[in-house]
């Protein structure tokens, strides 16, 4: 995924802003990022994914988000659509 891919579709918030958001605010456990723009506090689909960029900001690069951002969408709309949501 690049950077100004949607994480969170439920917020409307793109990896950059999650990305921008730890580096600035430093949150001290993932749970923390719902304060970027309620990001992970709607269907819950995305807080694995914000767990990743948080990981990939303390371990490196390795952690990073390996789907593309169609991947993406259409993993999260099956998820919905499994009536999986939160
Ligand atoms: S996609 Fe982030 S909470 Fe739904």
């Amino acid at each position: 995924m690049e950077l100004d891919d949607k994480l969170c579709y439920c917020f409307h918030v793109t990896q950059r802003k999650v990305v921008n958001y730890i580096r600035l605010h430093k949150p001290k456990v993932p749970s923390q990022l719902s304060e970027c723009g309620g990001a992970g506090t709607g269907c819950g689909w995305c807080v694995p994914y914000l767990k990743k960029c948080f990981a990939a900001e303390s371990d490196g690069p390795e952690s990073t988000i390996e789907l593309t951002a169609e991947e993406y969408a259409t993993q999260r709309a099956t998820y919905i659509a499994a009536g999986k949501k939160r």
